[in-house]
């Protein structure tokens, strides 16, 4: 009979088969369920053979990639090279409104960053041994469903994505998530150390915060919508409601509302704030806040972010909606 105990023994089992005694294996993380429980098991399975890499693609929340250091680094010894690589994107992001293109430049950029660190760690070759694998922390409905999201960043999650890994470095993949539904890897996760704050986590897109800055992204605005989500997540927290929300998000607006401070009128941007409880994303409800917890993070907003002197709540479903705002 299955159990998560004897699934973790055989996949370990199977990675050290399939891997063989020396080569070595890569993998992206992002600070998120899937990629960390992924590099855990493989850390399980072949120590440090496995090397993980994170993209600081500028487009993060705030403090997310100390936090992914801190986590994978420090807690779970795994090996990480974090790349800021956030001056490439916000360069190449710039002046971009699209939505499509948002996304487009930010799923090519990461193959090239990704591709440039993976090709230096199979250079310092010598005693470690060659990078032959690439490691996936593809899920089962990802398997299933081709196109799990819209747009070509998705493609990351997909394999064609990393053709130029595949092909020039001959990589292998390894996916040993590839059976598991979202639940099952929490669960796993659990078992393997991570924390529940993390397994726990709502997921977060690979285009990150430059499709929830809804017109051009620019340092400047990631540090607004930075500030205003952080704030909006340590609420939901501190209230105790993390847990009962699929996803909450904040999704800073392109326009300047009229507000007053004193006794001067001021012009500043809008926040407006989302959460939904969903079982797939495939449909999602808003989520139905007690007031007081609105009243004071709104407050919060509009005292402590600079830039912004109006929030909202949205309080549409999906469909039509969708979850995200681009
Ligand atoms: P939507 O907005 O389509 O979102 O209702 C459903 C789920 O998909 C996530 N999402 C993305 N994830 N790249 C991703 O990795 C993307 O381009 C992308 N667009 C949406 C969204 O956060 C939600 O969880």
């Amino acid at each position: 009979n299955w159990t998560m105990e004897s699934f973790i023994t055989k996949e370990i089992a199977r990675i050290r088969e399939l891997c063989g005694p020396k080569g070595r294996v890569i993998g992206a993380v992002s600070g998120g369920v899937d990629s960390t429980v992924a590099a855990k098991l493989m850390k399980e399975a072949v120590g440090d053979r496995f090397h993980a890499i994170m993209v600081d693609n500028g487009v993060l929340r705030m403090n997310e990639a100390k936090e992914v250091r801190e986590m994978l680094s420090e807690n779970l010894g795994i090996n990480l090279t974090v790349v800021d690589a956030s001056d490439r994107f916000l360069t190449k992001l710039s002046g971009v409104e699209d939505p499509e293109t948002k996304r487009k430049v930010i799923g090519n950029e990461f193959i090239h960053v990704f591709e440039a660190e993976a090709k230096k760690l199979a250079e310092e070759e010598g005693s470690k041994g060659p990078v032959e694998w690439l490691l996936q922390g593809t899920l089962y409905p990802d398997v299933i469903e081709s196109v799990s999201f819209r747009g070509p960043s998705a493609t990351i999650k997909t394999h064609h994505n990393v053709g130029g890994l595949l092909a020039d470095m001959k990589l292998k993949l390894v996916e040993p998530l590839r059976e598991l539904f979202k639940d099952e890897v929490r669960a796993l996760g659990r078992l393997l150390g991570i924390p529940d704050r993390l397994v726990q986590r709502h997921p977060f897109p690979g285009p990150g915060l430059a499709i929830r800055i809804l017109g051009v992204v620019t340092r400047e605005q990631v540090q607004i919508l930075q500030r205003a989500d952080d704030i909006y997540i340590s609420e939901i927290r501190a209230a105790g409601l993390y847990d009962q929300i699929a996803q909450a998000f904040a999704v800073l607006l392109p326009v300047r509302a009229v507000g007053v401070m004193g006794d001067k009128r001021t012009y500043e941007q809008v926040v407006a704030l989302r959460a939904v409880t969903s079982e797939d994303f495939m449909t999602a409800d808003w989520f139905a806040f007690p007031p007081d917890v609105l009243r004071k993070i709104s407050s919060r907003i509009t005292n402590e972010v600079k830039g912004v002197n109006r929030v909202t709540y949205d309080i549409s479903s999906k469909p039509p909606g969708t979850v995200e705002w681009l």
